[in-house]
């Protein structure tokens, strides 16, 4: 039933049309703006765009509360530039997914207008409703802090509608065949329109069980295997990325185990225990979160993130270990978010310490998966703490030092663009990047480069290797009779460390740099790694020994 595997070993970046690139001077970034950049992203070697919402929408939850399922806010334009966009994403050899934000409504989409207007309405099935407010109104809130109950009173409908995000977005009732027929035709648009699968928003609360009597919802999985089999029917190699935080156990429920539900989950679990191993300068964290993740069904793959655009979530940390993270990472109020993570950006979170930076990226391009690396990240775009919740780390992309960065003509842009400071866009910007061979952007896409010679990573098996220093992290991965070594120092001060590969007698060959190895058969291999330093071996056989002259 697959018929491409593209997804496996893909790079995936992803971006706001709304603040990446404004064409028409009014401020907002549009769709003819993001086609002439398609370039430049090609021009890094990503290899799938992800869009986030660009429907129509009021914009209460940055385009989370959509209106319209079927068009593109006047804003960025309109459905025919969106094929254009497509059709030039496409011609670059570049995938493009969208977000799928099914789990609500915007209270401003016609359905839930008549759904309140009228208890008739065939609509007013399509939401979730309680005569009586339900006991367990004031739990379940995903926006602790901010979001006060998961219930709200509507005066127009006289009964109380259910909401697991903000009360502007009504849960839809997901169990009513004719919701979910409706998302099966929102899904069939989008792939009509050139798209090659969606990022699946907040996934567990989609299948959820929902209703004033739930008091522990079930997640209702089959649900999966509907939405797979009809992207599949209408086009093969069409795909879901999950937006699923949860625990390990629980992942296989969502590929399923003939791996017949969705394809791509983001590693949460992983992401913590990343930040978590980054902050104690430890790899154990790292290593045994790879080992809860193992097993996948084939077919499926992991979407590794460092930072998204939500706040980087510690939830599923121990009080002690997220403090850890906080102290190291975020640890001033106005950093943390919702009583359970980080709302900055990774530039900052790393105190602009490019070494750091680069040891962060490196380990999301080496670790089991495929990378998802957020706009602005490459070229270490800081944030705006001034701004309400997670917008602070949605600020206009950085184009060039011209005024707003280059975003927009406009001086009023729709998100004001990070002028002062370090991280301000006359010192950090891309055109600067492009011209500094050392620059951030240039080595990033380097990595790409690189990354993307080696499959190993994306289909191998892998195996932590005994390093003898708890501070190093050392990876290998096979496939296909190929071996690759990634190596990270996480700690600050430089650790000597001496390893076996496992391939005895084989050199290692140092992909990014000239730290060739070679030892004789039996001997260990000794490196000295720099304060977070890395390197990226592959392992040698014959092969490479006669290559290796070439170096
Ligand atoms: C997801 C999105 C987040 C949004 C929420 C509600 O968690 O990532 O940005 O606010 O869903 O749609």
């Amino acid at each position: 039933m697959i018929e491409d595997l593209w997804y496996k070993n893909a790079v995936f970046y992803c971006l706001s049309v709304e603040t990446f690139m404004d064409s028409n001077g009014d401020g907002v970034g549009d769709f003819e703006g993001l086609t002439r950049r398609l370039d430049y992203l090609h021009g890094l070697g990503i290899t799938a765009i992800w869009l986030m919402p660009f429907q129509p929408s009021p914009g209460k939850d940055d385009g989370y509360d959509v209106t319209d399922y079927y068009d593109v806010d006047p804003r960025y334009g309109t459905l025919g530039d969106f094929v254009e966009f497509a059709h030039g994403a496409k011609q670059r050899g570049m995938r493009v997914i969208i977000d799928l934000v099914v789990n609500h409504t915007s209270d401003q989409h016609p359905w839930f207008q008549s759904a309140r207007s009228d208890p008739k309405s065939p609509y007013r099935d399509w939401y979730v409703w309680s005569k009586k407010k339900p006991a367990n109104a004031d739990e379940g809130m995903v926006f602790p802090g901010v979001q006060k109950t998961t219930w709200t009173r509507d005066a127009k409908a006289g009964e109380y509608y259910f909401h697991r995000f903000y009360e502007h977005q009504p849960d839809l009732n997901t169990a009513n065949p004719h919701v979910q027929a409706e998302i099966l035709k929102i899904m069939g648009f989008w792939l009509q329109l050139g798209v090659s699968g969606f990022r699946m928003d907040a996934v567990p609360f989609v299948i959820a069980e929902k209703g004033a009597a739930v008091t522990e919802p079930k997640q209702q999985f089959g649900m999966l295997r509907l939405f797979r089999q009809f992207i599949q029917w209408r086009q093969g190699d069409s795909i879901v990325l999950a937006e699923a935080n949860v625990t390990p156990e629980e992942n296989i429920n969502y590929f399923g185990d003939d791996g017949d539900r969705l394809q791509m989950m983001f590693n949460f679990h992983v992401n913590q225990q990343l930040f978590l191993a980054l902050a104690q300068e430890r790899a154990e964290p790292i290593v045994k979160a790879l080992d809860d993740t193992r097993h996948l069904p084939d077919g499926a793959q992991w979407g590794l993130h460092l930072r998204n655009h939500d706040e980087l979530d510690l939830g599923r940390l121990g009080e002690e270990e997220r403090e850890q993270v906080f102290a190291a990472f975020g640890p001033e109020e106005t950093h943390q978010l919702y009583h359970r993570g980080i709302r900055r950006r990774l530039a900052p979170m790393m105190d602009g310490d490019l070494r750091r930076l680069k040891l962060a990226y490196s380990l999301m391009f080496t670790l089991p998966g495929v990378p998802v690396v957020r706009y602005g990240d490459e070229i270490g775009m800081g944030d705006d703490l001034s701004l309400p919740e997670r917008y602070c780390a949605r600020t206009p992309m950085q184009w060039s030092d011209e005024p707003q960065g280059g975003f927009t003509k406009s001086d009023k842009p729709v998100m004001p663009v990070i002028a002062d400071g370090p991280y301000g866009y006359r010192y950090l910007n891309a055109a600067d990047q492009r011209r500094d061979a050392d620059s951030l952007l240039n080595w990033l896409e380097r990595l790409i480069r690189m990354r993307k010679e080696m499959p190993e990573v994306a289909w191998g098996a892998h195996t932590a290797l005994d390093t003898g220093t708890p501070e190093v992290l050392a990876l290998r991965y096979d496939w296909r009779n190929n071996s690759v070594l990634f190596l990270h120092n996480l700690s600050n001060s430089p650790r000597e460390i001496a390893f076996r590969t496992g391939r005895d007698g084989a050199p290692l060959i140092d992909l990014l740099g000239h730290d060739h190895r070679e030892v004789e058969k039996g001997e260990a291999f000794r490196v000295l790694m720099e304060p977070y330093g890395l390197r990226w071996y592959r392992v040698g056989g014959l092969d490479y020994l006669l290559r290796r002259t070439e170096i």
